[in-house]
């Protein structure tokens, strides 16, 4: 019997006759011999059928078949140094699975919108592929990171009554005979993770209303929030810092294949490894942004350009440290000294990808922050579970949310946040 593999793993059969489900992406042929590009899911490969070696119809059905077409294909895999992948097949037999006629996405260039269309074909590109696969690695090493740390994950509720990053980007949905929000954050009930087991993550879609169209904003996208019990937030910056360089360092050690696929160089990539992070104060960046001719004044929020200015001044992501509070959320614990700031961080990704990481410590005082809660106009009967957190044995804490399409944005080096999640949901996009 013929084994059956996935291509990924052709370095175990050279020379061996193997059996393989697979996809034509293209094909060229001439008399004697059709070069057949496919792909099985786990990578992209060459197809070679010599018509002298093998039945004059499997030769015709080679020349015949069209894009996407599905087939099982029998032959020998052989190294070859001159494709990226370095394996090809020799085709021995080839039966089909399934025709494809007129396949919508030809290897000519297609307009964007038309691509988001049809992302339920699109995804089998390769660069959708790549994109996905490193997506996948990411999420492996969170859980690897975080289990390593000793956190335990933690799932929030999607259906709420809280908004805890504000209240104009809700999206509300009927609850029987109430109104409820698809949750904007799960980091409220991590909080009370927190006070259970210690150190917990969460990692789930959140939800945001935003009315605006930029590359950098989805309406669905996912999270991870991790919130940890007795730390400051000076510990919670450095488990950032080496979060990220774990996530990079991942995607180097496990994504050669989809990097090279993506033009992503890597060299480039390893520099996010090197710890510490620059750390900054929110007034440095306002002086930064100043004198380099930015019409900002203290207590502006920054835009893009700003963001992109400031990252661009260092060679790895930078901390922004302790933001205006007018500017922030309710939940964060006032900076000492000052009253206008909180002990809060932005991380900023290199190369213009802008804000990556949301963070701060937590106000722990039960008084101060249903006052906060009160200032914000929010309802003290959605918080009251919340303010029991500061009521019984409230403790130091802090924590953190990693947008993980901005981090895929940034690390496969993308122009728009809608290639980092397989069925993207902006303003105007709810299908496929
Ligand atoms: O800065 P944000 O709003 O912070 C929070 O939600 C906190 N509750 C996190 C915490 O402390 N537990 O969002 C966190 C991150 C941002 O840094 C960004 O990476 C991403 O989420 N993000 C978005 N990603 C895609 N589309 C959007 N509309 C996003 N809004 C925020
Ligand atoms: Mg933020």
């Amino acid at each position: 019997m013929t084994e059956q593999i996935r291509i990924i793993d052709a370095k175990d059969h050279v020379n061996e006759e193997v059996r393989i489900g697979a996809w034509l992406t293209d094909k060229r042929s001439s008399g004697k011999i059709a070069f057949l590009q496919l792909r099985d899911g786990s990578a992209f490969f060459q197809g070679v059928v010599l018509k002298n070696k093998v039945d004059e119809a499997v030769f015709q059905v080679a020349k015949d078949m069209k894009q996407e077409t599905s087939m099982w294909l029998t032959g020998e895999i052989h190294e070859d140094s001159r494709s990226h992948f370095g394996y090809e097949i020799e085709v021995h037999d080839i039966e089909i699975i399934g025709n494809s006629e007129d396949y919508p996405i030809t290897p000519k260039e297609h307009g964007i919108e038309f691509l988001l269309d049809h992302r339920h074909l699109w995804l089998r590109s390769k660069r959708q592929f790549a994109i996905q696969q490193i997506r996948n690695e990411m999420i492996r090493a969170t859980y690897e990171f975080f289990n390593n740390e000793g956190f335990i994950k933690m799932d929030p509720p999607i259906l709420t009554g809280s908004a805890p990053e504000g209240t104009t980007e809700l999206f509300e949905t009927e609850y029987f005979d109430k109104p409820a929000f698809l949750s904007q954050s799960g980091q409220l009930y991590a909080e009370a993770g927190a006070m259970a087991y210690g150190k917990v993550f969460t990692f789930g879609p959140v939800f945001r209303a935003e009315k605006s169209k930029t590359r950098r904003h989805l309406t669905e996208f996912w999270m991870i929030e991790p919130e940890m019990a007795f730390m400051h937030q000076a510990q919670s910056l450095e488990i950032q810092e080496r979060y990220i360089a774990f996530l990079v360092q991942g995607v180097i050690d496990n994504c050669a294949y989809q990097l090279q696929l993506l033009d992503r160089d890597i060299e480039t990539l390893k520099k996010y490894t090197k710890l510490p992070f620059p750390r900054i104060r929110y007034d440095e960046a306002i002086e930064m942004l100043q004198k380099a001719g930015f019409d900002v004044q203290w207590g502006d929020d920054f835009g893009s350009p700003e963001e992109t200015y400031l990252s661009d001044q260092f060679e790895q992501p930078v901390f922004v440290l302790n933001y205006p509070k007018a500017i922030k959320p309710f939940y964060m614990l006032p900076e000492e000294g000052r009253d206008d700031t909180y002990v809060c961080a932005d991380l900023l990704a290199p190369e213009g990808y802008g804000e990556i990481i949301g963070g701060s410590e937590r106000e722990v005082d039960y008084d101060k922050l249903k006052a906060a809660i009160e200032a914000k106009g929010l309802d003290l009967d959605e918080y009251g579970w919340y303010l029991d957190l500061r009521k019984y044995g409230t403790v130091p804490h802090a924590g953190f949310g990693l947008g993980l399409e901005r981090a895929i944005t940034w690390i496969c080096h993308l122009d728009h946040l809608r290639e980092a999640i397989p069925f993207p949901r902006m303003i105007n996009r709810l299908k496929p």
